[in-house]
């Protein structure tokens, strides 16, 4: 299987995806690592390894449906079956994500449904909350809302700061993210008839 991956930042989550396929050896291959900011970090760290990359910088398009249009062009001529975002932090136009309908991938630093959108760490522990964690999921066009692939939780200590806790989210992504794309490509997982994600009868 071919993936692209997008990202707009550090891309620890990218890396942990490249480490894991080599360590596993996957039947899969990264056809593309695209960012939407060209100083990304893991975009440097992915062109080190040899991976392709693109640098897309959506501040060069006047409108959403514009960058995302080209962004498309991007990952079609890549040859890209399965579009991972990972940490890309640019909302999606509901076309967009029409257009990879089920093979759109999302890692979330909450348990969803609880904190979509930003600052979930924060909000964490505003709310008192004794377990943190991250949540694969498919991409639909409400943000943060699609089928939930799978879950990590983290516990939430008594003197937890912000930083501290979104570094115990961010170790358990980095396992949780290529164990779910893993299910993903090996075809184990179905949608039942609620939409929810289920493993395939005998797995
Ligand atoms: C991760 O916490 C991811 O869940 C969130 O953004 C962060 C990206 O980190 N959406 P990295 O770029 O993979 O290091």
């Amino acid at each position: 299987r071919r993936i692209a991956v997008l990202i707009s930042g550090r891309g620890s989550n990218l890396e942990a995806l490249v480490e894991a396929m080599a360590a596993e050896r996957w039947d899969a291959r990264i056809v593309a690592v695209i960012a939407n900011r060209p100083d990304a970090a893991g975009l440097a760290w992915a062109a080190a390894r040899g991976l392709p990359t693109a640098g897309l910088d959506h501040r060069a398009f006047a409108e959403r449906e514009a960058f995302d249009a080209a962004l498309a062009q991007a990952i079609d001529a890549s040859g890209a079956e399965l579009v991972v975002l990972a940490g890309f932090m640019r909302i999606l136009s509901d076309g967009f994500v029409r257009r990879y309908e089920g093979r759109l991938v999302n890692i979330h630093p909450s348990l969803l449904p609880a904190f979509a959108g930003l600052h979930t760490h924060r909000r964490a522990l505003e709310a008192g909350c004794a377990f943190a964690g991250a949540t694969v999921h498919l991409v639909t066009p409400t943000l943060d809302h699609g089928p939930i692939i799978a879950q990590a939780v983290v516990p939430v200590r008594p003197d937890d700061t912000e930083a501290g806790l979104s570094a115990r989210v961010l170790a358990a992504e980095h396992r949780l993210y290529p164990m779910a794309l893993r299910w993903l490509i090996e075809g184990r997982l179905a949608l039942d008839a609620q939409g929810r994600v289920r493993p395939l009868d005998g797995q």
